[in-house]
């Protein structure tokens, strides 16, 4: 077994287990000691923003919410695409790990929480989306391990009807709502279409650069224009 020094815990909403741990050089946060993520590969969590923001026509300046924070990755990549003007909305379940990426993981994703574009808001996803003015040029969504709860139970509702019907309205006419996944999820694909979503699946290798490691599923999910 490979050692693990424990560098932070906390509880989840549920009050289950959060740990962030040291394993050989890598940190690792775990949920009920499953792990959630891992500075280890980044390669599809970059991907993701990159399926979200490359060639799409989007307004000036973009508003784009990131959803959840993890180890910044995704933000980093989101950031990375847009240009000054942009306006990048983080929104994070829990305090913890935003505390942790201001500390212990800052420096994985060279710091994004810095960047002046960057809004950290602490609030569950679905209820700040369901508050949300319905104008986000993307929602770039990776909070679970995919279409699952996985973090916390209450997660479940983003992957039904009403769920995917609070990210449509969420969307201006033309945005693009993407989603993470550690497996393929067909089933997903079908809920997105009847949700009114032009919506793909397409792949991404865990480490990205040299095109090894695992393959990820990234879904992406076009509100189309109206005719
Ligand atoms: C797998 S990690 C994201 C990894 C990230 N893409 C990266 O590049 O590092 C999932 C994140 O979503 C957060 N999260 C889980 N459920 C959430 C919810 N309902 N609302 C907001 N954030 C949530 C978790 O706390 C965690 O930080």
């Amino acid at each position: 077994m490979t050692s693990r020094t424990l560098v932070a815990q906390s509880q989840t909403p549920d009050g289950e287990a959060l740990t962030l741990t040291l394993e050989q050089g890598d940190h690792v946060v775990r949920v009920r000691g499953e792990v959630l993520m891992s500075s280890r590969v980044s390669g599809s969590e970059e991907a993701l923003a990159r399926l979200a923001l490359t060639e799409r026509d989007m307004r000036r300046p973009p508003r784009v919410l990131v959803g959840g924070l993890g180890m910044g990755f995704t933000l980093r990549a989101v950031l990375d695409a847009l240009d000054d003007a942009a306006q990048v909305e983080v929104v994070e379940l829990l305090e913890d790990v935003v505390r942790w990426n201001e500390g212990p993981l800052a420096a994985y994703a060279g710091q994004p929480l810095t960047d002046p574009r960057v809004t950290v808001i602490v609030r569950d996803l679905l209820t700040h989306l369901t508050q949300a003015t319905s104008d986000y040029d993307a929602l770039i969504l990776d909070v679970d391990n995919g279409p699952e709860a996985f973090t916390v139970a209450a997660n479940q509702r983003l992957y039904t009807p009403t769920g995917l019907a609070v990210m449509f309205e969420a969307l201006r006419p033309g945005g693009v709502m993407v989603l993470w996944s550690a497996f393929r999820a067909p089933r997903f694909e079908r809920l997105l279409r009847d949700a009114g979503f032009i919506a793909s699946t397409t792949t991404a290798r865990a480490r990205g650069a040299v095109r090894k490691g695992a393959r990820h599923t990234l879904f992406k999910a076009i509100r189309p224009l109206p005719r």
